[in-house]
């Protein structure tokens, strides 16, 4: 079996910080989401890896490389255009070959891997698997509908009007029958060769299509609230113990990870919490769920259940920042200058909350 990971596309809920970084490398606890995916591919005895990528291909490249660092091999696909999910598998057809192969997602993140729906796909061996979970908001989906016997009906891309709250989960698993159902379809509305309706045409042809019902958690990490909600899910299994002595005048209390080289000055960090190497705490508070890049000053600021990426700076700021995601190289300090006013320099499409 072998894998395809979709990792092009252009992130456009996650701007302004995939103006400049792919969606799949935004970190959850210091990791790049897509890492996460390859990790569980490989986890389930699959090393042959096809990634997908789009216009944010070399910076994929240089994470992942040739994929030995995960105990991989991995093949660059490269699509022109984000034209769809189908149009993705159909561009990789000489990759796969005659293989079945679970396609992943590489914005999504699945407790507990997927070695078992691997298991259950070989064991089973139809000619898809599916992943499906309740979900509050189907509208924002692919819906499938589920016979009372359990037979996947139909499947529909973002319905208006949902018929379950059944969601598509970003992982699937394939035999070569996808390969002719992604020719036979159209693009849909919005200009895309859906997978939802290459996975309807093999239920049309009347192959097998198998519905796993996720119990545990999994998130689509494309925007902000749901990369914090899998910020805390994952900062959640941090293991106990930073092995790193703390300085006298600061405090590390739950479960933290120190890098290296971390200064603390005067500082309590409260875990669940990661800090990247060489960042400098001084007089601040690093609250629960919060994952911290690398080389960041953080001064006399308090922060909670946020994300910042590498080479920050916070300095000065007398209210406490919570559910914030943070971009590279970012500053937010205090200033001296007259008038007294909020001065900023925002990317496009940039938010800010102000109390
Ligand atoms: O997350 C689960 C949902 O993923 C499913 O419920 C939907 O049925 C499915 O269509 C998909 O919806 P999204 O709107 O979330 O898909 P998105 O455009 O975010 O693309 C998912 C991943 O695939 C992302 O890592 C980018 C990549 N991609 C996307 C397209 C459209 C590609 O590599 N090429 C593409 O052409």
């Amino acid at each position: 079996m072998k894998g395809l990971i979709l990792s092009g596309g252009k992130g456009t809920r996650l701007r302004p910080l995939t103006y400049t970084s792919a969606k799949q490398l935004v970190p959850v606890a210091n990791k790049p989401v897509l890492f996460f995916g390859i990790e569980s591919i490989v986890a389930a005895g699959i090393t042959e890896i096809g990634i997908v990528v789009g216009e944010t291909k070399d910076e994929i490249r240089a994470a992942v490389g040739d994929g030995s660092d995960f105990g991989a091999r991995v093949t660059y696909i490269e699509q022109d255009q984000p034209r769809g999910l189908a149009h993705a598998v159909l561009i990789a057809e000489d990759f796969i070959g005659d293989d079945s192969f679970v396609m992943y997602l590489g914005d999504n993140l699945i407790a507990g891997g997927i070695t078992g729906l691997v298991e259950e796909f070989r064991e089973l061996g139809p000619n898809a698997e599916i992943l499906l979970a309740h979900v509050p908001n189907p509208q924002q989906f692919g819906v499938a509908e589920v016979t009372e016997d359990g037979r996947v009906k139909r499947l529909v891309e973002k319905p208006k009007e949902p018929e379950s709250d059944l969601a598509l989960v970003g992982v699937y698993m394939f035999d070569h029958h996808i390969f002719d159902s992604v020719k036979r379809i159209e693009p849909s509305a919005r200009g895309e060769l859906e997978i939802t309706d290459a996975i309807q045409d093999l239920i049309d042809r009347g192959l097998t299509v198998h519905p796993h019902v996720v119990k545990g958690w999994w998130k689509d990490t494309g925007k902000l609230e749901d990369m914090l909600e899998a910020n805390r899910i994952v900062l959640d299994t941090l293991d106990n113990g930073h092995g790193v002595e703390i300085p006298e005048g600061s405090r590390v209390e739950g479960r933290v990870s120190l890098g290296q080289g971390v200064e603390l000055i005067d500082s309590l960090v409260r875990g669940p919490v990661v800090i990247g190497a060489g960042t400098r705490l001084d007089h601040a508070f690093v609250g629960p769920y919060t994952s911290i890049g690398k080389r960041c000053v953080l001064e006399r600021c308090e922060l909670e259940n946020s994300i910042v990426l590498n080479d920050c700076e916070i300095r000065d700021i007398p209210l406490r920042i919570d559910g914030s995601l943070i971009g590279r190289g970012a500053r937010i300090v205090k200033t001296d200058f007259k008038p007294k006013a909020y001065r900023f320099m925002l990317g496009d499409n940039s938010e800010v909350g102000i109390t």
